[in-house]
């Protein structure tokens, strides 16, 4: 088995770099409407099982890398300590490749790395997804390696497994794989559109969550008797959803979402200690969207490992639904 370090170094070593002046890249955000929730393999960051997302467009990260004469980490415009949390896993990202690129370029420089997100960190928006998919976009960029898009999503993937299907826009389905080593644990892009799908972010909080997804995937897998049937659930629910999608299906898209989403907030429920990650406020939206579609309103929801909800609905009642939640942002 291949640790995070020699995992890196067979991706990159087929690549021959040269180092540029800077290098900025973005990637957006993204939701899975099949759920990742457990690993496989903790080193690696392997998901147990596949998943599928839809990115959100123009909202998540920039990221600029430039030469520096000490490495600096910058979030939103501020200089962090480099032992800060966050810093401090954006350098260990950054050296997975600075790491293996060093024995090919000679002087190689500090690095200044910027990173602007506009979606509210730590909110359960999944900023990580973004944050991890554009600095590996930016780092393949200043090194000119020319990894391909799955190479990209192996890479981000060491960062964040939601990063790994940021690196796609529109409908991108994960792979789990089986190889302990996780070259076949992979993103790619559905090459199917769906214009008419919305998506609408209410923020009930974007305070940082209590419990990290890391742990609260760990805790759940270990402790929780309803993980039993989490792979299973998540293989019904894919058939589902890859048919929704390609047969623009939109009750069976949302329907299929909103029960996996829930399925995957009871499991973690069921946990020892019980984690659970709804407001108030988030279980009042629940009922609401619950109620508005026993009264015919096409509406369904998903909700990530936090107390933000996002709604998903079909542009023809984007007025009635922003009527019926102002506050919403829709994508
Ligand atoms: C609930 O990708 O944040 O959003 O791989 O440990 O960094 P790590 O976890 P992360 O988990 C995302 C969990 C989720 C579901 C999903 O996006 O599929």
């Amino acid at each position: 088995m291949l640790t995070r370090k020699e995992f890196a170094k067979q991706i990159l070593a087929n690549h021959t770099p040269s180092i540029k002046e800077k290098a900025t890249a973005f990637a957006p955000a993204n939701i899975a409407l099949v759920k990742y929730w457990g690993k496989r393999d903790k080193e690696l960051n392997l998901p147990v099982t596949d998943s599928l997302s839809i990115d959100l467009g123009n909202l998540g990260t920039e990221t600029t890398i430039e030469p520096a004469d000490k490495d600096a980490v910058i979030l939103n415009g501020t200089e962090l300590a480099l032992d800060n949390t966050f810093a401090a896993k954006v350098i260990d990202f950054v050296n997975l490749f600075r790491n293996t690129v060093n024995q090919a370029v000679a002087n190689q420089p500090a690095l200044r790395i910027t990173t602007d997100n506009n979606i509210p960190t730590g909110a359960g928006v999944a900023s990580s997804a973004s944050g991890f998919a554009a600095l590996t976009k930016a780092l393949d960029q200043f090194y000119s390696l020319g990894l391909s898009g799955r190479e990209l999503s192996l890479m981000a993937n060491l960062g964040s497994g939601s990063a790994s299907r940021s690196i796609f826009k529109g409908f991108v389905y994960r792979h789990a794989g089986t190889d302990p080593n996780g070259m076949d644990s992979y993103s790619e892009p559905l090459s199917c559109t769906w214009p008419e799908l919305k998506i609408g972010l209410i923020t009930v909080s974007a305070k940082a969550k209590r419990v990290s997804s890391r742990e609260g995937m760990e805790r759940t897998v270990a402790t929780s008797p309803l993980y039993k049937t989490w792979p299973q659930q998540v293989q019904n629910d894919m058939a589902k959803m890859l048919a929704a999608i390609k047969e623009k299906d939109f009750e069976l898209m949302g329907s299929t979402a909103e029960s996996n989403a829930l399925a995957m907030h009871e499991c973690m429920r069921a946990a020892t200690p019980p984690l659970n990650y709804f407001e108030p406020e988030t279980e009042a939206i629940i009922s609401k969207v619950q109620k508005l579609r026993r009264e015919g309103l096409p509406l369904y929801l998903t909700i990530d490992a936090g107390p933000n909800v996002k709604l998903l609905f079909q542009e023809k009642d984007t007025h009635t639904i922003k009527t019926e939640f102002p506050d919403m942002r829709v994508i």
